[in-house]
């Protein structure tokens, strides 16, 4: 096995000549995750089927996990904090879930046929999201956006959509600074987040032609920015006046406590669309809200919407998603997790204080990002002035103390994650910031 020791410290003269350092170190330490890299070269681009899992020289191979813990081809052990993108939000094989999975899966699969399990886990939904009173499955938060989208179109017969600089709704509904060229061709406009004028001048020119504003309670890929009550207040306030339907995208944000971000804030939308952990860390999408709106989707009535959909009640992902909510994640673990991780991003706030560092983490409960830019961050505009190289830097660091996190410092804390790991975890920050100072000081 390579070692994947910690890193020699301090003898770096710039932050460009110790991120170049680190690659080497990573590149020494990782063969068979390389020689991974090339094969997939030979037949995906760029050896890559999901952006986000590219990271410079290369990226880990995982080939298994269990807990709270990954391994690598190399066979190096990570202290998982990336929680596939909060998809993982019960750590790796957790046993209830697994075993609902595996007697689903035992049970046959691909029925092409109503089961029990969508009517379960629908229930389990509508009783936690306030705002949810029917839902819809589906394959991934991206297609659960688009058919809230669509749905509000349909049903409010406009086309405007209001959507915010800096969000991310998936794939093909991306709105960062640089743009995206392959986003879904609908009649977007962007507002600023969290900026009450701007979004109200906006509302006051395009209000009656809107037919959705949809937005994170927290911007997530934006890099874990909170939505201002007042904020999500107004836009509550001003989607009502105008008739628009109002769609909190809770893919992330839903385990967030109890009832979503949403019952959190006692701000309840008309649509919400939900994702990653839902399905109990299989293939997950849902969309749904006002039973008015989600009415459409009736098959027995005249004129209804269509929504087909292979795998969208796939019994893996519902069984999976089912056990996951009612046995593991229940109201009280949602509180107890997101306290967690309020305890865990004070205490490396704390640490970009005690270093006297432009180093925080931004975020709320267990859903957080590192950011080495000082002041307040209420959107993407405060976060132009940040450190990249520090990032970059951060990240193989991180990777060579066992330390798995996202490449843009995203952290998605998991069930299995425990006190023990967050202890390690915050020395091993701390001893980075010590190491390497005087590189990141402005
Ligand atoms: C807030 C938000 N919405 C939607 C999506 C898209 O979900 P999926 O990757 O399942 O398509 C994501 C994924 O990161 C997300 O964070």
């Amino acid at each position: 096995m390579a070692s994947n020791a910690a890193p020699e410290q301090g003898r770096n003269i710039d932050l460009d000549g110790a991120y170049a350092a680190a690659e080497e170190r990573f590149t020494a330490a990782n063969p068979q995750s390389l020689a991974q890299y090339q094969r997939a070269c030979e037949s995906l681009p760029g050896g890559n089927t999901r952006t986000g899992m590219y990271y410079a020289p290369y990226p880990l191979a995982m080939a298994r996990g269990e807990g709270a813990y990954m391994w690598d081809l190399d066979g190096h052990r990570y202290h998982d904090y990336a929680g596939d993108f909060s998809a993982g939000l019960y750590g790796h094989s957790n046993p209830i879930v697994h075993a609902a999975v595996k007697e689903a899966l035992e049970a046959g699969v691909t029925f092409g046929s109503a089961s029990a399990h969508e009517a379960r886990l629908a229930a389990l939904v509508c009783a936690r999201v306030p705002s949810i009173e029917r839902v819809r499955f589906c394959n991934s938060g991206t297609e659960a956006n688009i058919m809230a989208l669509v749905t509000a179109n349909a049903v409010t017969k406009r086309s405007k959509i209001m959507v915010f600089e800096g969000a991310y709704h998936g794939g093909t509904l991306s709105f960062p600074p640089s743009g995206s060229p392959i986003n879904v061709p609908f009649d977007f406009i962007q507002a600023p987040y969290n900026d009450i004028d701007g979004t109200a001048a906006l509302f006051d020119q395009h209000g009656d032609s809107l037919s959705a504003v949809l937005v994170e309670t927290m911007q997530g890929a934006g890099g874990c920015i909170p939505g201002a009550t007042d904020f999500l207040a107004l836009l509550r306030e001003r989607a009502s006046q105008h008739g628009a339907i109002l769609i909190f995208d809770e893919v992330m944000t839903s385990r967030l406590g109890p009832t979503g971000r949403q019952g959190a804030l006692g701000i309840i939308p008309d649509m919400t669309t939900l994702g990653k952990y839902v399905g109990g860390g299989m293939t997950a999408g849902a969309f749904g809200g006002r039973a008015d709106i989600m009415a459409h989707y009736d098959p027995r009535e005249k004129g209804h919407f269509v929504h087909h959909g292979t795998f969208n009640n796939n019994v893996l992902t519902l069984a999976g998603g089912a056990a996951g909510l009612e046995k593991v994640y229940t109201p009280e673990a949602a509180t107890a997790l997101t306290a967690a991780g309020e305890t865990l991003r004070a205490r490396l706030n704390e640490l970009g204080q005690k270093h006297g560092l432009p180093f925080q983490a931004a975020g709320y409960g267990s859903l957080m990002n590192i950011h080495f830019v000082d002041g307040k961050i209420r959107s993407h505009k405060d976060l132009a002035g940040r450190n990249l190289t520090a990032l970059d830097l951060f990240h193989l660091e991180m990777i060579a103390a066992s330390i798995y996190i996202t490449r843009r410092g995203y952290i998605a804390l998991s069930l299995a994650l425990s006190d023990d790991d967050h202890d390690y975890f915050v020395a091993e920050v701390d001893k980075f910031l010590s190491a390497n100072g005087s590189l990141i000081a402005p």
